[in-house]
């Protein structure tokens, strides 16, 4: 068989005890070929008469990852068959493994996630390392649990944690699972194996349970109180995730095992898996995955076959509210970080702001206080640049500033090795001017954060043409390291993720002008998914934000910026936003945010000033309409992102809008969305707008070629760099 592919092994030991062994790195996924190879190791061990009994285990100290996510696409595609509905759940581990008249043992080290987990819960029981994380996560991906998990865990572990393990798709620990009941035994890696294949002699012996997972029912809740339970899980996931079908799909095929049986239950799992597959939601958030461990490829820097250097120490530059946030990420993941200011004063808030990001973790019980103690260890205040000479990494935040980002990249020339990288956080200020009086231009680069730096999940590095490929290979290393994703761009204003993100509060400050209810569009853009909608988020940043990075986008792109006085106006009576309590909305003690009625006369003076009337189509739009009216223009400025090259592909993008402005994963991130729109569509409704209310709407010359190809939007990395 093809090791690439994947297999299994089995190896018949004197004792009787057939080891089954997962070989398919990294993670010894369950691809097409192994679950095949799985079902003939088995039928070798059940019809050989030397074999009395059987442990199921994985190379590499990894019992495994689960179903090959890779195969999803292929399937979905079509250039693979997938495999039969219920072959594995059924077929393999129902009536195979756990129906055997000789007993198996799970042996679990490093992970046994999805369907790694299932078929462990296949056997008759399971040993684990302390360590080792068993867990669910197929809601991730648009799917169910397709191998019986829906069936066989709620029968270990209770219907109550099943769910919650299924529905937050989160793994737990070889020690919870114990006290769990989902493995039955820890064992140490060294005596893993062994511990297997005695468990398993000893059920054999009936020294142990001899339980078949998808027929016990000790751990099942009573009928009445179970479908108390799944109902309450139901209201909960309408709530938490009203456009999503699957989870609620899931629920339901849980329930119908526990009300007609097992067996039952597992028809109705291969069947709605098989329609899962297929659905938009799948294919976007398998989308999102691969996008997501894609953005660290970047021709011409991480195919040179550099390695990343070893970044031991990195001074942060500004303890203010970015600064402080950078810092926390960095020492959490292990990093020396020497911390600047200007004086004392700034110095010790700047260090009490990391110890308040550290200590809200330890009020949440994420952190022990020892965990804190050492972790606030590695870090250093300091006034001046002594202690600089041995950093690897610089990271400036201080204010926005151009002749003191000039100076401050002066002295670090001066005062660190000629190795250290020299990054700055800026989000306005570009970095080619920033270094313009520098030698070091090939070692500056940008690492913008996005506030809070210890929360957010996007990291975006900003090359310029100068930058050398190592120190990009160097960040991008950084970056993964303080779990953070990664993507490499381009300089322009407000780089990847604000530029794109501009339009979003300008198509919504020009369709209020023109008689849209601020709350309704609101609405309507959470409804689609978004954390908020654009009128809330001008509040949470605040209005002084947003009339400085709009004057950015004004001076850069004219012909194309929106000028609404709205926010201006709103901010001389002092309506800053949330900070201020008031802003599109007023806010109560608890940060309730309300509806203003007084913003009526701030929108009609606006209105006004524009000389703009208001449009009754404006005043009823549909929540398509809506959508279509705030996304479009957003999609437009994603295209010229792409097109210009700031961006490397279209992946990229779809990964930043989800991780840096919380576009829903299930959507596929902003040009995927698009793309199942189709660019033809999108073309013609931003002419239409165009013609109606100006040049705000006109499609980009990218997306208007597109368009009249018929083309998608989205660009794999070589059409992208065959096109500039
Ligand atoms: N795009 C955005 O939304 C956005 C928003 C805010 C800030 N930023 C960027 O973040 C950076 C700082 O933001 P912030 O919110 O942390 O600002 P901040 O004002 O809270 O903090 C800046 C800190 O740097 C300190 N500082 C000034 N000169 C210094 C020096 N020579 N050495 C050491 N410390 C010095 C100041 O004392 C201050 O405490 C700016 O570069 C800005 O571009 C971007
Ligand atoms: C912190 O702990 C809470 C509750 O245990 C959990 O819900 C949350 O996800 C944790 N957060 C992090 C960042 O680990
Ligand atoms: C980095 O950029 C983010 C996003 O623009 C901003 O909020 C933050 O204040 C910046 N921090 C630093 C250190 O420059
Ligand atoms: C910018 O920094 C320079 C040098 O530190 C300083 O002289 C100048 O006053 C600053 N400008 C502003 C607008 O703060
Ligand atoms: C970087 O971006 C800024 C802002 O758009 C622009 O003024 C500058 O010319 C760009 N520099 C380069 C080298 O592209």
């Amino acid at each position: 068989m093809n090791s690439t592919k994947g297999r299994t092994t089995i190896d018949v030991g004197t004792d009787g005890v057939a080891i089954i062994t997962i070989i398919n790195p990294p993670v010894n996924s369950l691809s097409l070929d192994v679950l095949n190879s799985l079902k003939e190791s088995y039928d070798q061990a059940l019809r050989r008469d030397d074999v009395k009994a059987i442990v199921v285990t994985g190379a590499q100290r990894k019992f495994s990852g689960g179903f090959d996510i890779s195969a999803f696409g292929k399937i979905q595609g079509g250039t693979v068959a997938a495999p039969k509905p219920g072959f594995v759940s059924m077929e393999i581990l129902c009536d195979t493994v756990a129906a055997a008249r000789k007993p198996s043992v799970a042996a679990i080290d490093g992970l046994a996630l999805g369907g790694g987990l299932e078929v462990a819960m296949g056997c008759h029981a399971r040993i684990s390392t302390p360590n080792a994380q068993l867990g669910l996560p197929e809601l991730q991906l648009g799917v169910i649990p397709g191998f019986g998990g829906t069936q066989a865990l709620p029968r270990l572990v209770g219907l109550a944690k099943a769910l919650e393990m299924m529905l937050t798709s989160k793994p737990v620990k070889g020690q919870a699972a114990l006290s769990l009941g989902l493995v039955d035994a820890i064992a140490s890696s060294k005596e893993l194996v062994n511990t297997a294949r005695h468990w398993a002699l000893d059920i054999l012996e009936r020294k142990r349970p001899w339980i078949n997972s998808f027929y016990r029912t000790d751990k099942l809740e009573p009928l009445g109180e179970a479908r108390e339970i799944l109902n309450f899980a139901r209201a909960q996931t309408r709530k938490r995730a009203p456009n999503l079908k699957h989870p609620l799909v899931c629920i339901d095929v849980i329930e119908e095992g526990i009300v007609s049986g097992p067996r039952a239950g597992l028809l109705k799992e291969a069947e709605a898996f098989q329609g899962l597959l297929h659905s938009d939601t799948c294919k976007s958030l398998v989308h999102i995955f691969f996008a997501q461990r894609g953005t660290t490829k970047v021709p011409g820097v991480s195919d040179l076959g550099l390695k990343p250097r070893r970044i031991n120490k990195v001074a942060i530059l500004g303890g203010g509210l970015m600064g402080s946030g950078i810092a926390t990420a960095l020492i959490l993941s292990g990093y020396s970080v020497i911390l600047k200011e200007v004086n004392d004063k700034f110095l010790q808030a700047g260090i009490d702001r990391v110890k308040a990001n550290l200590k809200s973790r330890v009020k949440k019980g994420n952190m022990s206080q020892e965990k804190y103690e050492k972790t606030l260890s590695l870090l250093k205040g300091a006034l001046d640049y002594e202690s600089f000479r041995d950093v690897d990494m610089v990271i400036e935040a201080v204010i926005e500033n151009v002749s003191l980002k000039q100076q401050i990249f002066l002295d670090l020339e001066k005062f660190c090795t000629p190795h250290c990288i020299l990054a700055s956080n800026t989000s306005t200020i570009d970095l080619n001017l920033i270094g313009e009086k520098t030698k070091s231009q090939d070692r500056i680069i940008g690492a913008h954060f996005f506030s809070p730096a210890h929360v957010m999940p996007l990291l975006e590095i900003v090359r310029t043409p100068k930058t050398s490929p190592q120190v990009i290979v160097d960040l991008l290393d950084v970056g993964k390291k303080i779990k953070k994703t990664p993507v490499v761009v381009g300089n322009c204003t407000g780089f990847a993720v604000n530029r794109m993100f501009f339009p979003y509060t300008q198509a919504a400050l020009l369709l209020v002008e023109r008689g849209t209810d601020i709350y309704q569009i609101d609405r309507v853009i959470t409804k689609f998914g978004m954390p908020m909608g654009p009128f809330r988020l001008c509040d949470l940043v605040g209005f002084g934000v947003a009339i400085a990075t709009g004057g950015q986008f004004v001076l850069n792109f004219p012909e194309r910026t929106y000028k609404s006085m709205l926010i201006p106006l709103m901010q001389e009576d002092k309506r800053s936003g949330e900070t201020t309590r008031r802003g599109f909305y007023v806010y109560d003690e608890k940060r309730k945010a309300n509806p203003d009625p007084e913003i009526k006369k701030y929108v009609e003076k606006a209105r006004e000033i524009a000389g703009v009337t208001i449009d009754p189509k404006l005043t009823k739009l549909s929540d398509k309409d809506i959508v279509e009216m705030i996304f479009f223009p957003v999609v437009n400025e994603a295209c010229r992102v792409l097109n210009e090259g700031i961006a490397v592909k279209a992946a990229d993008l779809d990964i930043s809008s989800v991780m840096g402005m919380g576009f829903p994963p299930y959507r596929g991130g902003i040009m995927f969305w698009a793309d199942t729109l189709g660019s033809k569509y999108i073309c013609s409704r931003l002419e239409e707008w165009s013609n109606l209310y100006g040049g705000f709407f006109k499609p980009c010359s990218y997306l208007a070629q597109q368009a009249a190809k018929g083309a998608p939007l989205s660009l794999s990395v070589d059409q992208a760099k065959a096109r500039l």
